[in-house]
């Protein structure tokens, strides 16, 4: 099973009537460029997202490779088959690529991972993984039973939220598990910073560009973007053949350095 390296965000979309066909298309614009992950949550405006998703995604759910994710509150072994259930009939598909617990929160990682192998037992999902879970939760989830089929485990990852380079990405990445990179041009608010706005038109790219093909420079790492427009989706699909060179590696490492000891996993 493989994961497309750069797929779609959808968080707050769909919720906006005025936003809907501008949203639509951009889905689907991504979609026939290959970028076929589609990542929601059930969390998402309260299942509007994934309901936006199931119309962008009509009569191409077997082109898609869609995600979508359990709230904590939500993760006992019966809530988790639950939520799924009700996931799915939003989405208006009978199974999903792939299921997330959003977070780690009061129920044991034992029970959702019971609650994860009843649905894969239905064949209700293909896999499942974990978001926002730190190494140290990371290796407790590997110690319970049936926790090393883990596929995956999203977290906040851009040039100014580096941390997970010191222990969390090197632990993934000996383990052959892709780490889906949430926030990846960190909601927008880095692309006004100065050294990209330097980086960019040397490359012959945007800010956008540059943050995207920085996040996607190393294996086994995905990337999510959101993009609520077709010229944001396209502009972010020209990231994938984006090289950057040393002398632009060098000023980002300058601008945003890299993390000299472990810190809290940031979350957004
Ligand atoms: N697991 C978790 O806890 C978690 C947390 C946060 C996010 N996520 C997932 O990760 C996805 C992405 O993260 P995010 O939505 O927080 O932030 P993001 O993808 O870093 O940033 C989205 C923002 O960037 C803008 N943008 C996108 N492409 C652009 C481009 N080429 N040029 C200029 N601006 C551009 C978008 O504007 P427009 O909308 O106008 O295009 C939007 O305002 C989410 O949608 C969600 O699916 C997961």
């Amino acid at each position: 099973m493989s994961m497309p390296r750069l797929g779609q965000g959808t968080w707050n979309m769909g919720d906006s009537a005025a936003r809907r066909k501008q949203e639509l298309a951009a889905l689907r614009a991504g979609i026939d460029l290959g970028m076929t992950l589609i990542d929601t949550a059930e969390m998402y405006g309260d299942g509007r997202s994934e309901s936006l998703v199931a119309q962008a995604i009509a009569g191409m759910r077997d082109k898609v490779f869609l995600v979508t994710k359990v709230l904590p509150s939500n993760a006992s072994r019966k809530g988790v088959v639950r939520s799924c259930e009700a996931s799915l009939k939003r989405l208006q598909t009978d199974n999903l690529d792939l299921y997330l617990l959003h977070w780690s929160g009061s129920y044991a990682l034992e029970e959702t991972v019971r609650g994860f192998e009843d649905l894969l037992a239905a064949g209700k999902i293909r896999a499942w993984g974990v978001s926002n879970l730190d190494l140290r939760e990371m290796r407790r989830l590997g110690a319970v039973p049936g926790g090393k089929a883990c596929a995956t485990n999203q977290v906040l990852y851009n040039l100014s939220r580096r941390g997970i380079e010191f222990d969390l990405l090197p632990w993934c990445q000996a383990r052959k598990m892709p780490v889906m990179a949430y926030s990846p041009v960190e909601q927008g608010r880095i692309l006004g910073h100065r050294t990209l706005k330097e980086v960019a038109p040397r490359l012959g790219a945007t800010p956008a560009q540059v943050a995207l093909a920085w996040v996607l420079r190393q294996d086994g790492v995905v990337a999510i973007p959101k993009a609520g427009t077709v010229a944001h989706v396209r502009a972010n699909h020209k990231a994938l053949a984006l090289k950057l060179d040393a002398e632009a590696l060098g000023a980002l490492d300058a601008a945003f350095p890299p993390p000299r000891k472990a810190r809290p996993l940031e979350m957004l």
